[in-house]
C-alpha cells in the first residue's frame, strides 16, 4: 500500500479550495486544477485569507501558514495531476462534466492513484463505472466551510475495494477530520436528512407560516442550530441546493426532495445566496437585510 504524499484537487470553488487548504495545511503537496487562471488566483487569495484567520486566532503559527501556502500549487492543465496519489474532484454537480474529467485523468494517472469525488448527491457508482479503476474509486464528501467543519463522509460503492476505502478513511483522518462511513445512496447521510429540511423551510415561507428571519430564529433558538435554514441555504448556495434537490428527486421520486417553485424562481433570478450577494437575505448591506421576494 503506497503512502499518500501528493494530493490533486479538481475544481477550486468553495469546496475545492477548502479541500486544497486542509490538504496543504495537513502537510500534503497539493495541486489544484481549474479551467482558468483568474479562478485559481481567487482561490489562492481566499485560502491565504482563511489561513491568516487561523493565525489571527492563534490556531496556526505564521510559519505553518507559509509552509502550507508553499505546498499549494495551481494549474489549468488536468495532465499535471498525473503524479498525484489521490485526486479529489469538487467540480460542478453534473455527471457529464465530472466523467469527462475522470476519463481524461484515468488515461493519465498511474494505477496507484485513488479517485475520490466530493459529490453531494450523485452516485459514486456512476463515476466509478466511467473509469478503468472502479475498485479505486471512493466518495469523500466534505462540508462547507471545509476548514471549519469536522465531518467527512467516506463513501463505499459496490465496486470500491476494502483497501481503497481504508486508505480514504485514513486520509480523511490525517486531514484532522472526523470520518463516517456511508453507503453510496444519493445524498449519503447528511444531505439525505438535510435537503428535505432545507426545502421544507422554503415551503414554510411559501405557505406564509412565518417570515424569513422568524423561520431562521425559530430553528436557531428552538433547536440550537448554528444557522437558521434560510441563512444556511444562502450559505450553501441556492443554485447548488436546487441542483442537489433535482438529482435527489430524480433518484428517489419522492416529493420531499422536489425543489419548491420559490427556489427555482430565485435561482432563475440569479439569487444564488451569499456568493451572488443576494438570496433570502441581501448581502450588499451590513448587516444583511431581508430580501424582498414578492411574497
Ligand atoms: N476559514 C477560516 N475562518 C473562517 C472561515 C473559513 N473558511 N469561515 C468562517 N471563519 C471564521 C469567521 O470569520 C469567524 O471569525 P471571527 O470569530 O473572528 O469573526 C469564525 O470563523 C466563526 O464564524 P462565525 O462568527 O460566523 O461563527 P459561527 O460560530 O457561526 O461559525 C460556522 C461559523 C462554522 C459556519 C457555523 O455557523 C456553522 O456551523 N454553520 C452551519 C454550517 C453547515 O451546516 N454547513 C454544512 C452545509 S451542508 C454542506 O456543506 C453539504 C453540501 O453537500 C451541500
Amino acid at each position: 500500500m503506497s503512502e499518500i504524499k501528493r494530493v490533486g484537487v479538481l475544481g477550486c470553488g468553495l469546496m475545492g479550495s477548502g479541500i486544497a487548504q486542509v490538504a496543504a495545511a495537513a502537510g500534503y503537496e497539493t495541486l489544484v486544477r481549474d479551467v482558468a487562471q483568474p479562478i485559481l488566483d481567487r482561490a489562492k487569495a481566499g485560502i491565504g485569507q482563511s489561513l491568516a484567520k487561523f493565525v489571527e486566532k492563534g490556531k496556526l503559527q505564521p510559519v505553518d501558514r507559509e509552509a502550507a501556502l508553499k505546498r499549494l500549487n495551481f494549474t489549468t492543465t488536468t495532465a499535471d495531476l498525473k503524479p498525484c496519489d489521490i485526486v479529489i474532484e469538487a467540480v460542478t454537480e453534473d455527471l457529464e462534466v465530472k466523467n469527462a474529467l475522470w476519463k481524461e485523468l484515468d488515461a493519465r494517472c498511474g494505477p496507484g492513484t485513488i479517485f475520490a469525488s466530493n459529490t453531494s448527491s450523485l452516485t459514486i457508482a456512476a463515476m466509478a463505472a466511467a473509469t478503468r479503476r472502479p475498485d479505486r474509486f471512493v466518495g469523500l464528501h466534505f462540508f462547507n466551510p471545509v476548514p471549519l467543519m469536522q465531518l467527512v463522509e467516506v463513501v463505499k460503492t459496490v465496486t470500491t475495494s476494502g483497501e481503497t476505502f481504508s486508505r480514504a478513511y485514513a486520509f480523511a483522518k490525517s486531514l484532522g477530520k472526523e470520518p463516517v462511513a456511508a453507503k453510496d445512496n444519493s445524498g449519503f447521510i447528511v444531505n439525505l436528512l438535510l435537503v428535505p429540511y432545507l426545502l421544507d423551510a422554503i415551503r414554510a415561507l411559501e405557505h406564509g407560516v412565518a417570515s424569513v428571519p422568524d423561520i431562521d430564529k425559530a430553528m436557531q433558538l428552538g433547536c440550537g442550530y448554528p444557522m437558521g435554514p434560510l441563512t444556511l441555504l444562502d450559505f450553501v448556495g441556492l443554485d447548488t441546493t436546487y441542483r442537489i434537490a433535482e438529482i435527489m428527486f430524480a433518484e428517489y421520486k419522492d416529493q420531499k426532495y422536489a425543489p419548491p417553485p420559490l427556489l427555482k424562481r430565485m435561482v432563475l433570478a440569479g439569487m444564488s445566496g451569499k456568493k451572488s450577494g443576494k438570496g433570502f437575505y441581501d448581502y450588499s448591506v451590513n448587516p444583511p437585510a431581508v430580501s424582498s421576494l414578492g411574497l
